[in-house]
């Protein structure tokens, strides 16, 4: 079975109003999941977004033996034992690349770690090389035999210094917590700076951690113990991406939509760029009040490691700038198959000249028209219904379950309070995206 949903677009009316509440971050919840293998005792997890990547970690972590119970939406409450598995199911992993955080906690606490190439949108190389050397600097030795790796560590692991040669928020998060239970110092060097890294390593630290410099290229974990979390209960921080993308939906089609549980403080970049194309911004310590202007200008966007713009908005920005007056830019620098998606969004009427793998020149004002459209991953899903609410007619989008749904909570009840008609369709058959 799979999932479509069936969008009347707007035809270029700017008519959404109402308020949409933003859900606990995909990206710190499901690492935090993973963190739990750190823990001696229960862990209470709270504003956990109720979507298909947390319900693929959780299975994971149940087939390895954690005691999982959700007492009420968004809540977890997550124990590991003694006779925990060392071995990550080879189908989620194929199907989850974030799963690859449980490595590094797992090697640490239990001195050995099997799983086969992790899997994930198809957004690029997605290597796992920077995993393997860092556990082999921390003194594990590693096998690799028929797609699987076997890594070990009868004595532990043990501090190790490492530069990143690329800024990998993954990475960074698996010797963060590799490192909690390492013996001695680890040192990492061109981390990634991410504010999910940051909210990760504050309850970390509460629940007895010493890790210094998280949200700065360079983080030192003093390791060696278990950690508890008797007295603290973590809180997910707001998802940047679902703001972001309700943002850049408000830019091209809100009267006036407010979004709340957010923190736009993570949002500079994506708000600076939509300001300076002629959009009214309005921010507040937790909220976000957006109006679509007449006219939006047109402008050059460049993805970058956090601070800057944010590769997971890359697609619903160049959906902004085909309603631009004007050429715009789009560079992808992170992942270089990232603008595969313009291929299908020329289909319903948007104007691209592609000129490298990472780079496309975007010819705005174009009018879209509503047609099928098949969703090929997550974020590139996402901007494709918003790409349906600008439109003129009736899209149908495809995969909805398989991408959409990996990462967006209740999204088209959100969808459907500000105004949109939106309506999920189940199908027979999944469609094969090439
Ligand atoms: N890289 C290596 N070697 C490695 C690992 C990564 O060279 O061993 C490189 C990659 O080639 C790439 C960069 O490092 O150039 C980052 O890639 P990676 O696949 O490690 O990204 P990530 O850190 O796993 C996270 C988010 C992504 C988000 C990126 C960038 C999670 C689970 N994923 O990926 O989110 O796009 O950071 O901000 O946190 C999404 O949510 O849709 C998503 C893809």
């Amino acid at each position: 079975m799979s999932d479509t949903f069936v969008i009347k677009g707007l035809g270029g009316q700017k008519t959404l109003r109402g308020t949409v509440a933003i859900t606990g971050a995909k990206n710190a919840a499901l690492k935090v999941l993973a963190a739990t293998v750190l823990f001696r005792d229960t862990v209470t997890l709270k504003n956990i977004p109720e979507i298909n990547d947390v319900q693929q970690i959780t299975e994971l972590l149940r087939n390895m033996g954690a005691e999982i119970s959700h007492p009420n939406t968004s809540e977890y409450k997550v124990s590991i034992p003694q006779n925990f598995s060392t071995e990550l199911s080879p189908s989620i992993v194929k199907r989850l690349r974030a799963s690859v955080v449980i490595t590094g906690p797992t090697l640490a606490r239990f001195g050995k770690v099997s799983f086969s190439s992790p899997g994930g949108c198809l957004i690029g190389a997605r290597p796992i090389d920077l995993f393997i050397e860092g556990f082999k600097k921390m003194g594990a030795k590693v096998t690799f035999k028929n797609d699987s790796y076997s890594i070990v560590a009868p004595q532990g692991l043990r501090g190790a210094e490492f530069f990143l040669k690329n800024q990998s928020v993954t990475v960074t998060e698996t010797f963060v917590f590799a490192g909690v239970l390492a013996q001695g110092i680890t040192t990492i060097k061109n981390a990634a700076m991410e504010p999910e890294i940051v909210d990760l390593v504050d309850f970390l630290n509460k629940c007895g951690a010493k890790i210094f410099g998280a949200g700065t290229p360079t983080i030192t974990i003093t390791g060696g113990k278990l950690l508890s979390a008797k007295k603290h209960i973590y809180q997910t921080m707001p998802d940047r991406i679902d703001a972001g993308s309700f943002l850049i939906l408000g830019a091209l089609t809100a009267k006036k939509l407010r979004i709340i549980h957010c923190n736009p403080a993570h949002l500079e970049s994506p708000i600076e760029a939509l300001r300076s194309a002629g959009v009214s911004i309005e921010t507040k310590k937790n909220e976000i009040i957006v109006r679509a202007p007449t006219k939006i200008k047109p402008l050059n966007i460049k993805t970058h490691e956090y601070p800057g713009f944010p590769t997971d908005l890359q697609a619903p920005m160049t959906v902004f700038l085909t309603q631009a007056e004007g050429e715009s830019r789009v560079f992808e620098t992170i992942f270089e198959s990232r603008l595969n998606y313009t291929e299908a969004l020329t289909g319903i009427g948007a104007r691209f000249v592609v000129m490298d793998p990472h780079r496309v020149l975007v010819q705005g004002k174009t009018e879209l028209c509503g047609k099928k459209i098949i969703s090929p991953d997550l974020r590139a899903g996402l901007a494709f219904v918003i790409a349906a609410i600008v439109a003129k007619g009736e899209s149908v989008i495809h995969n909805v379950n398989t991408t959409i749904d990996r990462g967006y909570e209740d999204i088209e009840r959100r969808l459907k309070d500000i105004g949109v008609d939106i309506e999920r369709r189940s199908e027979d058959e999944e469609i094969v995206c090439n």
